[in-house]
């Protein structure tokens, strides 16, 4: 479980976090909605720890990591992983050692040795094969399409099974059915983990797919946090905007084509 009390994050004299309050429960899928620059990225960061708030504090299953430092935190970060916005894979290595990035460091969490070059090589192509990039491991991320970029990053993240799964923007920019392949492995991913996964999203079709609650961050907090019926009916402005977005969105029109 994730407990998140009273953050506050500013950069200059840009208040971006105002004390935030946030419980993500084990297991669930929370997806949290705002408009572009709220601090949602930002926020993403400070719960995996490679951003620090001015105030405030993160519990990550009792851990209080916003007191951690160094290897005290990358103890606990180890369990969590976090997909990019844009993805963000090193361009410099092909797919196979950007997917064996985080098993190259971390090494077996449960027995604590490294692994052979033949487990990561299993690993790496059981990943991709789930991710549906099966024999692209010495491609380069150059040689990926936007798509395909999001998958093996995607790919990385899920091949060390963390139990806590962050993702930034993992639809945006996509076609909508390279979307709805993202989102269908993001829930295939959570169930079969069986972790805890936080997705940042612009696509509230994509929200509605993954999310067992969907937030709303603004003006610093969180301010509406509900399961999905619920939050949609609420009386304000962004989600009134994202229920016009949803009656126009051509994948909704087709699904109710499809239904009549
Ligand atoms: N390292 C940084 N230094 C200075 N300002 C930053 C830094 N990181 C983020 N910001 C600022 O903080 C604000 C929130 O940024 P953040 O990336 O969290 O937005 P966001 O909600 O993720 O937006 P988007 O939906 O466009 O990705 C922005 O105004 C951004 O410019
Ligand atoms: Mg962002």
């Amino acid at each position: 479980m994730i407990v998140i009390r009273g953050l506050y994050k500013k950069f200059g004299k840009l208040k971006v976090l105002e004390g935030l309050d946030l419980d993500v429960q084990s297991g669930e899928t929370l997806v949290v909605l705002g408009r572009s620059g709220i601090g949602k990225s930002v926020l993403l960061k400070q719960i995996i720890g490679i951003m620090k708030p001015e105030a405030g504090t993160i519990d990550i299953n009792g851990v209080r990591i916003t007191d951690l430092l160094g290897p005290d935190l990358y103890k606990v970060v180890q369990d969590m992983g976090m997909l990019f916005q844009g993805a963000a894979l090193f361009d410099s290595m092909n797919v196979e050692e950007n997917t064996a990035f985080y098993l190259n460091q971390h090494g077996n969490r449960q027995t604590g040795k490294q692994y052979t070059k033949a487990e990561i090589a299993d690993l790496v192509s059981h990943a991709l094969e789930m991710v549906g990039l099966e024999g692209t491991q010495k491609k380069m991320p150059s040689d990926l399409s936007g798509g395909m970029r999001k998958r093996a990053g995607l790919a990385r993240l899920i091949v060390y099974r963390p139990s806590i799964l962050l993702y930034d923007e993992p639809t945006t920019g996509l076609d909508p059915m390279t979307a709805m392949q993202i989102n269908e492995l993001i829930v295939k991913t959570q169930n079969e983990l069986k972790g805890t996964s936080i997705v940042v999203t612009h696509d509230i079709l994509s929200a509605l797919y993954v999310g067992t609650r969907l937030a709303l961050i603004a003006d610093g907090k969180i301010v509406h946090i509900a399961d999905p019926d619920t939050f949609m009916k609420i009386d304000d402005p962004t989600i009134a905007f994202l229920r016009k977005t949803i009656s126009q969105d051509p994948r909704t029109l087709k699904a109710e084509t499809n239904h009549t």
